[in-house]
């Protein structure tokens, strides 16, 4: 599949934990259809080797900056600087994310917190740094927050997880709902296991999940990054435009072939 080159010529792009998975592909497609792209996360190293790799292999120029999703003050800095590099902020890739498995009863609460505060509060906190920048877009602006199928049925050793993740999808339904009049849209997608990421590898294919997994994919396969990736141009682009507070599982239908 493949977009009208050009498409996004002229918007700029945040994508936070943009250096790497899912995020990496996202930045990369939203890069070869025109747009300027920002990435933020905590460590510059990752950063940086992310900027050379996305110059070296698909010639794009991204801008980046260090910022933690869990620090409201810090995040908006990074945003604003970025912001002033890239030309704006027309569309919000929250996407930064932690998450483990482990069982409720043995969850401490500062895994619990932390899971919640990266997150959850982290995409409230993102929302809130590009607001001013988003209102000024002259499109509309776009927040997609990456979720996760799981958030919507009991997620057994990620409860951390699910619960931050179904909060995120109800704040975007609330922002879709209070942003709108600034005309800025706000959906979520939700990715089902996709190869090569941190979650199928750490969280699926180390726990020995991997065949068990598969078998509940109707399509049969792994995603690709690049799956997510386009979701998230639909939404960033001119076919999104009548499209706020809804969500879009991208997961081969394996949300729906949950066993009898
Ligand atoms: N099982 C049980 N508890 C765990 C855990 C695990 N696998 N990993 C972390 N924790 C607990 C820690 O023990 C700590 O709680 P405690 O103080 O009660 O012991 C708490 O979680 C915070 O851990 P810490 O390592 O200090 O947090 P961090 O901010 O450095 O890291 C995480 C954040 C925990 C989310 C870490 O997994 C991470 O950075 N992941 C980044 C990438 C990622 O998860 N991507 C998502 C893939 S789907």
């Amino acid at each position: 599949m493949s977009f009208a080159s050009g498409i996004l010529t002229g918007k700029s792009a945040i994508v936070t934990g943009g250096a790497t998975g899912i995020g990496s592909f996202i930045v990369r497609k939203l890069g070869a259809l025109g747009a300027n792209v920002g990435i933020v996360s905590r460590k510059e190293e990752n950063l940086i080797s992310a900027v050379n790799e996305f110059k070296a292999s698909d010639d794009i120029d991204v801008a980046w900056c260090t910022g933690d999703v869990r620090d409201p003050e810090g995040i908006k800095k990074s945003f604003d600087q970025l912001a002033g590099k890239i030309g704006g902020i027309d569309i919000l890739v929250c996407n930064a994310a932690g998450n483990f498995i482990c069982p409720t009863e043995d969850l401490s609460w500062n895994g619990w917190r932390t899971v919640i505060e990266i997150d959850l509060n982290g995409t409230f906190n993102c929302c809130q740094a590009a607001f001013p920048h988003l209102k000024e877009s002259t499109d509309g602006g776009r927040i997609i927050s990456i979720s996760t199928t799981q958030a919507d049925f009991g997620w057994p050793g990620a409860a951390h997880a699910a619960a931050a993740k179904s909060g995120i999808q109800n704040l975007m339904k609330t922002l879709a709902a209070e942003w709108g009049k600034y005309n800025i849209r706000s959906n979520w997608i939700s990715p089902g296991p996709i190869q090569g990421t941190e979650g199928v590898d750490r969280l699926i294919i180390q726990q020995g999940l991997a065949d068990q997994v598969l078998e509940r994919v109707p399509l049969g396969t792994f995603g690709k990054g690049e799956d997510i990736a386009n979701a998230v141009v639909y939404f960033s682009s001119d076919t999104g435009r009548y499209v706020s507070g809804a969500g879009l599982a991208v997961d081969g239908g394996s949300q729906w072939n949950r066993g009898r």
